[in-house]
């Protein structure tokens, strides 16, 4: 992927090491979508590579590759943004260069073993070496070890580049936010064999990441992205992020109660959680409203000027604005009190908002900051979206979409059959499994799942192609 660049126009290495992360990102998520595929085909024909590639196995490879393109997006981005805000090479480009092939091998090793390992008693040497059994962040205990020595280096990097370049309101957050970023993984890494516990500390990983520092995150990359696409002006998009980071870390922080409603944790997180996560959508309005706002006042701004530097970028970014809110904002509100979350709990309802809030929050954003890189190496000053660019956003969201509300069809078949009316039981389950509404609701989203694969197509041809189109263009 972006390997055909024969201009490479960037000056920084960090800049170029930013495009080796979104290469290997590219293909883990190209990797996590046939999973999913596998995994929505095996829900509708149970026996499908039974034994040879279990459900289990599709599902959490899914989920995990989601989570590592993800991070490796969320890397590359801030090595690529790292010399434009400073003004500076990134201080220790040679060891971040070497931790991105031992991060890489890591990877690849750690998937080839969920692969080939499918099933086999759980050890204490099986949390070294093959599984943590942890959702989302399920790599052996070595490999999280590696992570961290990787991390560190990456932060390292991060850190004295700020120090020693020009000090940005965008990098500043972004400094900060990544400690607390980084520093939340080893909540995840130490074993109890205590569900409850081992579950509350899991929590502070998965929520304390999507609902509060990715969110910051994201929230630093449309405010450098405005300022790239659009010319916005600085002041103001870094007045937007203070705003952000506070509702988003006064929201996001105790809203971490609503995922101790049920296991075992005080009750008292009833109220904390209900309060404080439904008070969440707020700072997603804002970073909605931030994103047209900035977007409809520089248009004016240029006149009649071609002000979209990079068009498929800006999509991106816009679609993220709208992603974000009604994945998370939305669809996260509706099961957010405990008295709705009693029935939706574990639902297809969950894994409607997973996905929708996934991809609307991060992968549209980070699909964005790819375009930027591309055209950052091929130093074309315009970049317009391609009819494979336009297919990609379409099919792509479209596709998410569909899968969206047909697992939200079927979550609501299971709050009314499984829950309500069946009281929540093994054969209530199993019962609701069987019923029309729920078979048809797996076949639509296995349908818009291939929807969202061609979409991911366009869009590989496309990072492959756009580059190169829009110089012969300019
Ligand atoms: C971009 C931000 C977000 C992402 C990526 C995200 C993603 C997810 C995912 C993947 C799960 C399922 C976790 C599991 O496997 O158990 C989940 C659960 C949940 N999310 Fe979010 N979420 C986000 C924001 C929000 C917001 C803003 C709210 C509330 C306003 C919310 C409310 C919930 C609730 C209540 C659950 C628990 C569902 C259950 O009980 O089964 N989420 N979220
Ligand atoms: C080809 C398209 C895709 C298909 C067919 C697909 C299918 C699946 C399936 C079958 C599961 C397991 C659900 C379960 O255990 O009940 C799953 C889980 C999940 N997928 Fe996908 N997926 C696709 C794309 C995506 C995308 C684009 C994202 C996010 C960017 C995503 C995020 C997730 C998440 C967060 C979960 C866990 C949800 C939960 O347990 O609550 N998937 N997916
Ligand atoms: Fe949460």
């Amino acid at each position: 992927m972006l390997t055909s660049i024969k201009n490479n126009n960037l000056q920084f290495e960090s800049q170029k090491l930013g495009l080796m992360y979104f290469r290997v990102a590219l293909i883990l998520f190209g990797a996590q979508l046939l999973m999913g595929l596998i995994a929505a085909i095996q829900f509708m024909y149970p026996e499908f590579l039974y034994g040879l590639f279990d459900f289990s196995v599709a599902r959490m490879v899914h989920i995990n590759a989601l989570v590592v393109w993800m991070l490796y997006a969320m890397i590359g981005a801030v090595y690529y943004m790292l010399p434009d805000e400073t003004g500076i090479e990134a201080v220790g480009i040679g060891l971040g260069k070497l931790a991105f092939w031992v991060l890489t091998a890591a990877v690849t090793v750690v998937v080839l073993v969920y692969i080939f390992i499918q099933i086999g008693p759980g050890k204490e040497s099986t949390i070294w070496f093959i599984n943590e059994g942890r959702e989302y962040i399920e790599a052996p205990r070595w490999a999280d070890i590696g992570i961290v020595v990787v991390v560190l280096i990456f932060y390292y990097n991060v850190f004295f580049t700020f120090m020693k370049g020009k000090k940005t309101g965008v990098m500043t957050v972004m400094v900060a936010n990544l400690l607390a970023l980084a520093g939340l993984y080893l909540a995840g890494m130490f074993f109890t064999d205590n569900i409850s516990m081992d579950q509350y500390w899991w929590w502070w990983v998965i929520h304390l990441w999507v609902e509060a520092t990715w969110e910051v995150f994201v929230g630093t990359l449309a405010a450098y992205a405005l300022i790239k696409i659009i010319d916005a002006k600085r002041e103001i998009v870094e007045m937007w992020l203070w705003i952000e980071v506070l509702m988003l870390f006064g929201s996001g922080i105790l809203g971490l109660g609503h995922h101790y409603f049920w296991i075992g944790t005080p009750e008292y997180w009833w109220e904390i959680g209900a309060l404080f996560s439904a008070l969440e959508p707020v700072p997603l309005v804002a970073m909605f409203v931030h994103v047209l706002y900035d977007w409809g006042k520089e248009q004016g701004a240029h006149g009649d000027r071609p002000a979209i530097k990079n068009g498929p970028a800006m999509a991106w970014i816009v679609t993220n604005a709208f992603g974000n809110f009604l994945g998370a904002g939305i669809w996260g509100f509706f099961h957010t009190l405990p008295q709705v979350n009693i029935y939706t709990h574990g639902t297809q309802f969950t894994a409607a908002h997973g996905h929708l809030a996934f991809f609307g929050a991060y992968a549209t954003i980070l699909i964005g900051m790819m375009y930027l890189g591309v055209q950052g190496a091929y130093g074309v000053e315009r970049m317009k979206a391609t009819f494979k660019s336009k297919m990609a956003i379409f099919l792509i969201t479209f596709g998410v979409l569909g899968m969206t509300v047909a697992l939200t069809i079927a979550g609501y078949e299971q709050v009314l059959v499984e829950r309500a009316e069946l009281g929540g039981g093994w054969d209530a389950f199993f019962t609701a499994q069987a019923l029309p509404w729920m078979k048809q609701a797996m076949t639509w989203r296995t349908i818009m799942g291939v929807v969202t694969f061609i979409g991911f197509v366009y869009l590989v041809l496309d990072l492959l192609t756009i580059g190169k189109e829009s110089q012969k263009n300019s």
